[in-house]
């Protein structure tokens, strides 16, 4: 009855938003019914002149329903809290079996790279009934990635990650459009999204140029951009070794503690001194400028395939 009023649902996530939106919305609906339907109530039975008994009600009836209303209110916003948070709070528990895109946006297009080095512009393949995680950043200001068929919206921000999920549950097309006032061509910064079956997806895929996988983009730049001169093991320069340093605790200076994560990785990047390694100089200087956010990309790709155990250097690609 209501599929008619609302745009395309292609998500599991859209399911679950257009249910809270039905919801909310039939609630208000009744609320609002009762308030008129009282007020004319009261307006026609107590109009000047009739002779209705204007007493007010015994105290302990009005009590009653003083607690009654409240308790019932309370309920009533209690649950639309837990059903709307929770529905929030899914949109930031990325399965772990979710195929991973990165996602650079910047004045006005979108940059797609699947995990395989597969690249796009405005588009992005993704198979059916299979969890996706976007990880996203914005080359220049602020942009918002938002397929309405989905209801995925998530600002992209310069400097920084964020991170969503989608599961599509049809094959077809979806806009993807900006929704985040980003300059002059901010209305044609569309995209497509492209759901398809899983193995026309896989052929798709494999049909892709040979791009160098994001891992390996990743090691190359970390030699050629000079990192490895002091991150190397052996190196002269006393810089932290990064095998195996990815997602565990980094002790700072101060006695604090940081996760290296791709946050972490890419503050340290751009702002080495802000938070020093205990134990090490601050010679490191920054890469603002000098690296784009791609390329950043790739170097946190390539320190997270080199893994979490920090006493095996591992060669990349070896199991
Ligand atoms: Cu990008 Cu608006």
């Amino acid at each position: 009855m209501f599929g008619r009023l609302m745009p395309e649902t292609a998500s599991l996530q859209a399911v679950l938003t257009d249910r809270i939106f039905l919801g909310l919305t039939i609630a208000s609906v009744l609320i609002l019914g009762l308030v008129i339907g009282l007020l004319l109530v009261f307006s026609i039975r107590f109009r000047r002149g009739s002779t209705v008994n204007r007493h007010p009600l015994p105290e302990i009836v009005s009590r009653e329903f003083e607690i009654g209303w409240t308790v019932a209110t309370i309920f009533l916003f209690v649950f639309i809290f837990w059903w709307a948070a929770s529905a929030e709070i899914g949109a930031y528990s990325v399965p772990p079996n979710a195929i991973e895109i990165h996602v650079v946006a910047k004045q006005w297009m979108w940059k797609t790279q699947a995990s395989n080095g597969a690249r796009e512009i405005n588009e992005l393949h993704v198979p059916v009934n299979r969890p996706v995680k976007l990880i996203m950043t914005s080359q220049d200001v602020i942009h918002s990635f938002f397929v309405p068929a989905f209801r995925l919206k998530r600002d992209v921000l310069p400097d920084q990650q964020t991170e969503t999920w989608f599961q599509a549950t049809k094959t077809g097309t979806f806009h993807l459009l900006c929704t985040e006032y980003c300059g002059t061509d901010h209305a044609r910064m569309l995209g497509r999204v492209i759901v398809m079956e899983p193995e026309a997806y896989a052929r798709w895929l494999s049909a892709q140029p040979e791009g160098d996988d994001l891992a390996h983009q990743g090691e190359r730049l970390f030699s050629e951009r000079g990192c490895a001169g002091c991150h190397a093991p052996g190196s002269a320069v006393h810089a932290p070794s990064l095998a195996g340093i990815w997602e565990r605790p980094v002790p700072l200076e101060g006695g604090r503690f940081a996760t290296a994560d791709a946050g972490y990785i890419r503050d340290s990047i751009l702002q080495p001194s802000r938070d020093v390694v205990a134990g090490y100089a601050p010679v490191m200087p920054s890469y603002a400028g000098l690296l784009d956010d791609g390329e950043i990309q790739a170097i946190t790709a390539y320190l997270r395939a080199l893994g979490s155990e920090p006493a095996v250097v591992r060669e990349l690609g070896t199991p």
